[in-house]
């Protein structure tokens, strides 16, 4: 392509006829931080560089006089598309105001990022609860509530990994496909997005107390206070002092985690002298409730009381559109996972007919997949996705980083942010909100 070189000589900036659009080409320098924040910007607004560019130009070119100066200190070269003519304007105000094309070009930016914030983070208006379940041990369940907690808090203010949908479609598709390979040919299957910002609870409902240990809190002591004495009946205190905060910069406070007890062994048989025992949970979880955007239940591996208990929490409220809160079912690409789910869908149904009561599945998430584990794995893939309703709203991999996370005590999201398995819990996370 022929570039005519416009201003070489004094701020090294040109502009070319595009060949895949009727903008031009323009090749100016902006310093490097200004370049992240427009790049982060746009994200959070779903635009275009080249279209805030564009307004900012436009924008700043109307005012009465320049804007205050812009640090062009280390700018390096960045090139956009404007349509054609707008760069040649915007040269001849910048000379009447006797500003260089970096600094107009800069100041330009920095209106458009002046004049277009950072969009608020979207809250449900009924605190969203997603109880992730299956009486099956071993599934991942612990491993999904942490995972998909850590991506729905995640900073909105910096750009992740996400593998976009149509990634997670054609992975279904082509269920022989690996997950953790690099996607086939196409880059866009990875998108870098902005954090989704909510503020999450995640509640060790497991007496086994897994998720505590995974994420680094210490089990609650069996003197003291806990959900269970609170589910029945019998609280000590007030349930908020329990909670602990999952400090690591990228969920900036809003991940917190209720740790569990191992008196949560002997929740079945003290709910068993409550009243209306199914809503012993809710009573208890819902003082909290204006705190969170979402609560995630790590449910135990088992078919009791607390299980129904559970499932009662997670009902659709009166106001609350389907699809908002429910069942999360975890399941593994294999046979025995099958009988699983039926015996967890029947416990589920019977509750919806014995309480009357809308209890919805948000979605089957497929774990530890492995395709080269071969037939067994990818027909049983291809079984779950057949079921249709629920659909399969989340595909991860069996993959090393989940296990070393654990060991680490870490956060999955911050300990391999970059991970096909952080990428895919994002996944899920932009499936499910
Ligand atoms: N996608 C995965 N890749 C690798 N290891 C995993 C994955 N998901 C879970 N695991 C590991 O498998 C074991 C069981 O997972 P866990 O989440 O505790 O299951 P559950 O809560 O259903 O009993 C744990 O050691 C966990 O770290
Ligand atoms: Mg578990």
């Amino acid at each position: 392509m022929l570039l005519s070189i416009i201003d070489v000589s004094m701020v090294s900036c040109m502009s070319s006829p595009a060949t895949s659009s009727d903008r031009e080409k323009v090749v100016s320098k902006l310093p490097g931080w200004l370049r992240q924040n427009l790049k982060i910007r746009t994200a959070q607004h779903g635009i275009d560089i080249q279209s805030a560019v564009e307004q900012g130009i436009s924008d700043w070119c109307g005012l009465a006089s320049a804007t205050a100066p812009v640090d062009t200190a280390g700018a390096d070269s960045f090139s956009t598309f404007l349509p054609p003519g707008q760069w040649e304007d915007f040269r001849r105000v910048a000379a009447d105001r006797g500003v260089s094309l970096i600094q107009g070009l800069a100041q330009s930016v920095q209106l458009w990022l002046d004049t277009n914030p950072a969009p608020d983070i979207e809250r449900p208006s009924v605190t969203r609860r997603i109880i992730v379940c299956n009486q099956k041990g071993g599934v991942g369940k612990t491993a999904i509530t942490a995972g998909l907690g850590e991506a729905l808090a995640e900073d909105s203010d910096v750009l992740h990994a996400v593998r976009v949908a149509k990634a997670l479609a054609k992975a279904l598709r082509a269920s022989d496909a690996h997950p953790d390979a690099p996607p086939a040919g196409d880059p866009l299957d990875i998108e870098n997005l902005p954090g989704l910002g909510l503020r999450v609870l995640l509640v060790d409902f497991d007496p086994q107390c897994h998720l505590s240990n995974q994420l680094g809190a210490a089990p609650l002591p069996m003197s003291g206070d806990s959900l269970t004495n609170h589910m029945a009946g019998d609280p000590k205190g007030d349930l908020r002092d329990l909670i602990v905060s999952i400090d690591d910069s990228t969920f900036g406070g809003r991940l917190h985690l209720l740790p569990a007890c191992n008196d949560a062994f002997l929740l079945d048989v003290r709910l068993s002298a409550v009243r209306a025992r199914e809503a012993a949970l809710e009573r208890a979880l819902a003082p909290l409730e204006a705190d969170y955007d979402v609560i995630l239940v790590d449910c135990p591996p088992s078919l009791g009381l607390s299980m129904d208990a559970a499932a009662y929490y997670g009902r659709r409220r009166d106001g609350e559109s389907p699809g908002q809160s429910g069942a999360l079912i975890v399941v593994q690409a294999e046979d025995s996972s099958a009988d699983a789910y039926e015996l967890l869908t029947t416990q589920i149904d019977d509750l919806r007919g014995d309480l009357q009561v809308d209890i919805d599945y948000l979605g089957i998430v497929v774990n530890l997949y492995d395709s080269r584990r071969g037939y067994i794995a990818t027909s049983s893939l291809q079984g779950w996705v057949d079921i249709k309703d629920p659909r399969v709203v989340g595909l991860i991999g069996d993959l090393k980083e989940q296990k070393e996370a654990v060991r680490m005590k870490q956060p999955l999201l911050s300990y391999a942010p970059k991970s096909q398995q952080a990428i895919g819990m994002r996944a899920l996370a932009r499936e499910i909100v």
